[in-house]
């Protein structure tokens, strides 16, 4: 009987994990040997023609998995029966990269065609994004497959807004099984990027714990009546934009964030002590990221039978 019940609560045990459990490195390792030489060619590509783009890719797959999962749910296009995650706050006039991902599973489809999920091909593509600008590798889990549908309403409450106090920033990723110490590393992607000046704004008019001279600067190209200069863009890391660095940490310890919720990172609190330890080692920044990577590739795909593989990341089948 205890051996029954063991046997039972492990089986449990498996099942409980098995969401993640059942990614693998090597899912497509025969389905599809030649899946990581295609996606690079292309992500290469794009981003010598637009270094920002690695940004904007690793942006994607962040804004995918935070809204029920890294299901690929982002690359929805509307349809009569849904409104996606496009239109979104957090998305609308923002994110980009949708083109790219196109001629990526475009690549993929040729040399393996209907096997590979697009919401894969985010995560390979925003690993290489990262390799490709100076950050670390790390071996992206597979096996993920495409939601049928998306939300907007789960894409404005799921991704939280730059205006976020370090208290809602941590119960947000702690919601998603994500640490702080993950939150602080994973927002080390701001070392890459930019943002536009409706998402700084009142940072940079109103708040006192930002350098007084970047501010001046910021002001510059962000008119402060709000309608007015809205997309104006400002890079997130001002030294280095298209280097995937520790710039960022350093930016945060001299009160240099670009975004409210940069900021929060080094303003007092608990994480200050991580802000500062990434400041000064860019390798164990550079490990924890990779770490925490993968664990937001973890949440909550869709594996086995559900979902399916699309053919167009813009369209169910
Ligand atoms: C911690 C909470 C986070 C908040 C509040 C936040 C907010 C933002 C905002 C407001 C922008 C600028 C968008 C615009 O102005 O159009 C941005 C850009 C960006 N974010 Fe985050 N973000 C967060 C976490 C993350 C994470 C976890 C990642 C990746 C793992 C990430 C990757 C990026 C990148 C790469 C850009 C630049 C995109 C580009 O240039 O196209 N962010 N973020």
């Amino acid at each position: 009987m205890a051996l029954k019940t063991a046997i039972t609560f492990a089986i449990l045990l498996l099942f409980l994990g098995s969401s993640s459990a059942q990614l693998s490195p090597n899912f497509y390792s025969k389905s599809c040997p030649h899946l990581f030489t295609a996606v690079n060619s292309v992500v290469r590509s794009a981003i010598r023609n637009e270094a920002r783009m690695g940004a904007s890719l690793l942006r994607l797959f962040f804004h995918d998995c935070f809204v029920n999962g890294c299901d690929g749910s982002i690359l929805l296009d509307d349809t009569s029966s849904f409104t996606g995650e496009k239109g979104a706050l957090p998305n609308r006039n923002s994110a980009r990269g949708f083109n790219v991902v196109d001629n990526i599973k475009s690549a993929v489809e040729k040399v393996c065609p209907g096997v590979v999920s697009c919401a894969d091909v985010l995560a390979v593509a925003a690993r290489d994004s990262v390799v490709i600008l100076g950050g670390p590798n790390w071996n992206v889990k597979l096996g993920r497959r495409d939601a049928r549908t998306a939300s907007l309403t789960a894409a404005n409450n799921s991704i939280p807004p730059p205006t976020s106090n370090l208290n809602s920033l941590i119960s947000s990723f702690n919601s998603l099984g994500l640490s702080t110490k993950d939150l602080v590393a994973l927002s080390g992607s701001h070392t890459i990027g930019q943002a536009r000046c409706t998402n700084f704004r009142a940072r940079v008019y109103n708040e006192t714990n930002l350098d007084s001279s970047l501010a001046q600067t910021r002001r510059g190209n962000c008119p402060r009546a709000s309608g007015s200069g809205d997309n104006n863009l400002a890079p997130l890391d001002l030294q280095t934009p298209t280097t995937f660095d520790n710039n960022y940490f350093k930016n945060l310890v001299n009160r240099r964030g670009l975004l409210h919720s940069d900021q929060q990172l080094f303003n007092g609190g608990s994480t200050d002590s991580i802000v500062r330890a990434y400041s000064n080692n860019l390798n164990t920044f550079k490990s924890d990221f990779a770490n925490a990577m993968i664990k937001m590739g973890d949440i909550r795909p869709l594996t086995g039978s559900s979902g399916e593989v699309r053919k167009n990341c813009r369209r169910a089948n």
